[in-house]
């Protein structure tokens, strides 16, 4: 008994869980996912998946990408990048929608499959129906060998490490550097992005890992505001563009491993219903990053403070006019717009542990929750 507590504490390297472990991770977890595959100096991505198959991601109609939970949300930053600098017209599904709604798929389709574990069972028998129909089948997977890695034609491994926390983290920033770098490889192969503009993608990619590090530092700040509000009953997301899906995944880390209600929405969908919702008690995280329609978030922000909702910030370094509003917030270092979502992900993951573990939940092991769900 005391051997296993030992080598439990060993395995999570000195942290108190194993989230907050792989949160620290991200740095190098992310810089393990572009090694050698990100050559900037030579303004190169290799990609053996992608370049493997070049001709049939250049004849594809579209992308069909199927993931369930943090993969999905993985998939739907995805959406914003592919169409963004590569043109390729992208959906992305709920994996367990997606296999029994009688989809249109054909061999002009590319199929991806996000999945930490390779083991969802509805992602895999999605892929197994997008073979069955003709698709490409193009698998990110974190755990080497899984099934689904094994069931695609092709694919990138994330190369996270293993994740043991149930609430998924590195894994989600790894999965859009996989999707990002693919993006760009195949911006660059279709003639869609300028050779300079890739070359500065591909450096400013480079410099993520640090400014991931930076963003970690908030990490005692983020503290204090989640003392502030963890006795909170619901609390709403919001963001825009690229940093959309992020509102989506920071509202499902809150609700995983804290168990209080969180609701992510486009900031500018917070009129059609949401904003009936707004009081004094009601805390509101807005990712208000300068690039990306950071006037529109601005003026959402506005909307919130004249019903006096509690607004919590995630803005970028040095930013004034968002901090005027709100009642806290939490930079993080500046970079361009289609890579954001890898900075403002990070307050989001500490803001659900720290309030988590206030709240004397069990962190990596939430109730009611799967590391990989093999059954439907
Ligand atoms: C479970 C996990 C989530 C994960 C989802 C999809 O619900 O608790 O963290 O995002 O499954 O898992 P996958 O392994 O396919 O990414």
């Amino acid at each position: 008994q005391e051997l296993q507590l030992n080598l439990e504490q060993i395995e999570k390297g000195g942290y108190d869980h194993f989230m907050l472990k792989e949160i620290y991770e991200q740095p190098s977890a992310i810089l393990d996912t572009f090694r050698g595959r990100l050559l900037s100096n030579e303004a190169v991505i290799k990609l053996a998946g992608v370049e493997d198959n070049m001709k049939k991601f250049l004849a594809a109609d579209r992308i069909i990408v199927v993931a369930c939970g943090t993969s999905w949300h993985a998939g739907l930053v995805a959406e914003y990048i592919f169409e963004d600098l590569a043109r390729i017209p992208v959906e992305v599904e709920y994996a367990s929608e997606f296999r029994y709604r009688n989809p249109v798929i054909t061999e002009k389709d590319i199929v991806i499959a996000i999945s930490q574990s390779g083991e969802t069972a509805d992602t895999l028998a999605a892929i197994k129906l997008a073979k069955s129909k003709g698709a490409f089948v193009f698998g990110v997977c974190n755990v080497v060998g899984s099934s689904i890695a094994r069931e695609s034609d092709a694919g990138a491994y994330t190369h996270a490490g293993p994740e043991i926390g149930v609430a998924s983290t590195k894994a989600f920033t790894t999965q859009i550097t996989v999707l990002t770098l693919m993006a760009l490889r195949l911006a660059r192969a279709k003639g869609t992005m300028s050779s300079s503009e890739f070359r500065h993608h591909l450096i400013e990619l480079e410099t993520i890992p640090g400014k991931v590090e930076e963003a970690l530092q908030s990490d005692a700040y983020v503290k204090t505001v989640a003392d502030i509000y963890k006795d909170s009953k619901n609390c709403l997301y919001l963001g825009r563009g690229f940093n959309f899906p992020v509102a989506l995944e920071g509202a499902l880390k809150l609700k995983e491993i804290s168990y209080i209600h969180a609701e992510g929405y486009p900031a500018a969908e917070m009129k059609h219903g949401p904003i009936a919702l707004i009081d004094e008690q009601m805390p509101i995280i807005v990712i208000a990053t300068k690039k990306g329609h950071y006037e529109k978030v601005v003026s959402n922000i506005q909307e919130i403070k004249s019903r006096k909702g509690r607004i919590i910030g995630i803005v970028t370094k040095g930013d004034v006019s968002v901090k005027e509003l709100a009642d806290h917030v939490i930079e993080v270092p500046e970079t361009i717009e289609c890579l954001t979502p890898l900075l403002t992900t990070i307050p989001l993951q500490l803001l659900s542990y720290h309030i988590a573990v206030m709240l004397n939940k069990n962190v990596d092991q939430p109730r009611n929750l799967a590391k990989s769900v093999t059954v439907e």
